[in-house]
């Protein structure tokens, strides 16, 4: 049994020991009352310690996973998968296809997926953050927030921000439960319905259904390895004046590409001659490696309204974010904030500023980057030997867009399924619901064995397998 233990990862060798374990159970299917390899086995082929090897079984005991019986070790007591299952719907981003709800139900690896893997993430500081928090800041741990959300985080922002040349004063952030969250705050006070804004195709899904629920027509615009198409961009400012266009400036969501600095300009001076505003979603920031061009940093007329996250690299689940924006449009913004929910997470955000203000948060995404960098020349390199064509090359983030040369698109799926990797679905990236070969490869996932099988089953001149 491999069980694939990273020492470099700040996960803790026996929780990478857990979630290897409950892998193996459901990848290999095995039913309860299966005897577990013997510990000693585990930890010889693994290169472990014996005692990190039971301390990881003990915790699977206590969950319920795994039973222990004396004089003959482990035993698998339950599916992982139908412990603790509820029945929320799972995060819709990049919604999986349906075809892909028994890989998904059996583990499958989600190669397709928005975000991190948890085996990514670092508990540490978080969890000494929240316990100091909750030990010393009894306002935080009690109280609502401030309307523009805590001060001293968003003085850590105004700081990040520098670093992507963006000049902000804190009267002029708001903090918000996520981007999410921001958008919802942008689009209800600046739009009504019937209105017209640009959004990119491929694009990210839960923004079109945010702006279909508000009654937005949206127009869409070519993203190109670059940014937006600028030429499609200016004939539909011309034939149409929407009022808004929103954008991804770095690692854009679904193809991982950069606005480049001219395609920046030009959007600035379209949006000067065009009367329009840019919703600048840049949730991917911090997983960027040098510093890009936002077009927040060259707005000099108050057009850009700029949004961030904290839930691609800390957690997903502090729902911390914030938008960046000339002051009266932030007090616009707040208002509603306030009429709709009372503020943010005062205590969330204390947590967040504090593992800024420590440093934490910074050499957490340093790591995040030089892994997601070794990660993605290793995805790119595998997804050459299999012929794959990929837009673009992302210098940074979590994202490759890219698509097997097979021309039979239900051959490509059926070979994920049978290699135990779960896809998005063929339209979850199109405003208008177009199904599409290209995939979003998050390269996080992207050097699994899993992946690298599919990508080696789906090269073109593969014959067919089954
Ligand atoms: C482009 C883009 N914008 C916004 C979000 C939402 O982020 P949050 O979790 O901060 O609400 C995501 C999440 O996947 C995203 O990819």
């Amino acid at each position: 049994m491999e069980l694939r233990i990273d020492r470099q990862a700040m996960v803790p060798v026996v929780q990478q020991i857990v979630d290897g374990l409950t892998e193996w159970i459901l990848q290999s299917g095995v039913v309860p009352a299966t005897r577990l390899p013997s510990v000693r086995q585990i930890a010889r082929d693994n290169l472990l310690s014996q005692s990190c090897v039971v301390e990881a079984c003990e915790r699977l005991v206590s969950q319920g996973v795994l039973s222990a019986r004396q004089g003959s070790g482990f035993i698998v007591a339950a599916s992982p998968s139908t412990l603790g299952a509820d029945d929320e719907l799972a995060p819709f981003e990049g919604r999986y296809a349906w075809c892909d709800a028994v890989c998904e139900a059996a583990g499958g690896l989600k190669l397709g997926a928005g975000g991190l893997p948890q085996s990514w993430r670092e508990p540490d500081d978080l969890s000494y953050a929240l316990r100091e928090v909750a030990r010393t800041d009894m306002a935080s741990l009690f109280n609502y927030s401030t309307p523009l959300g805590l001060p001293a985080l968003r003085e850590q922002i105004v700081k990040r921000l520098k670093l992507f040349g963006i000049e902000a004063r804190s009267s002029q952030l708001l903090s918000t439960c996520g981007a999410s969250h921001a958008l919802d705050l942008i689009v209800r006070s600046l739009f009504k319905a019937g209105d017209c804004v640009v959004v990119e195709t491929p694009g990210y899904a839960p923004l079109f259904d945010l702006l279909r629920l508000h009654g937005v027509r949206m127009l869409e615009v070519r993203r190109t390895p670059n940014g937006p198409d600028i030429e499609a961009l200016e004939a539909l400012l011309q034939q149409f004046r929407p009022g808004a266009l929103f954008i991804n400036s770095h690692h854009h969501n679904p193809t991982g590409s950069c606005l480049s600095a001219s395609v920046a300009q030009r959007i600035l001076q379209l949006s000067k001659a065009y009367d329009l505003r840019v919703i600048e979603d840049d949730v991917y920031a911090d997983l960027h490696t040098g510093n890009g061009t936002r077009l927040a940093a060259l707005d000099d007329e108050g057009r850009v309204i700029y949004v961030g996250s904290f839930s691609k690299t800390l957690s997903s689940s502090l729902r911390v974010g914030f938008v960046f924006a000339e002051t009266e449009m932030v007090r616009r913004l707040a208002q509603v904030k306030m009429i709709s929910g009372l503020g943010a997470s005062r205590f969330t955000e204390a947590v967040l500023a504090s593992l800024m203000v420590s440093g934490a948060y910074r050499k957490l995404v340093q790591r995040q980057r030089q892994r997601l960098n070794a990660d993605r020349a290793a995805a790119l390199q595998a997804l050459e030997d299999a012929d794959w064509e990929v837009f673009g090359k992302p210098a940074g983030g979590l994202f490759i867009w890219a698509r097997s040369r097979m021309t039979d698109h239900v051959r490509v799926r059926r070979q994920a399924q049978y290699c135990g990797v779960l896809l998005s679905a063929p339209d979850a990236f199109s405003p208008c619901g177009e199904s599409g070969d290209w995939l979003r490869i998050n390269v996080a996932y992207a050097c699994d064995p899993r992946a690298r099988q599919f990508f080696r089953n789906t090269g073109s001149d593969r014959p067919q397998a089954f």
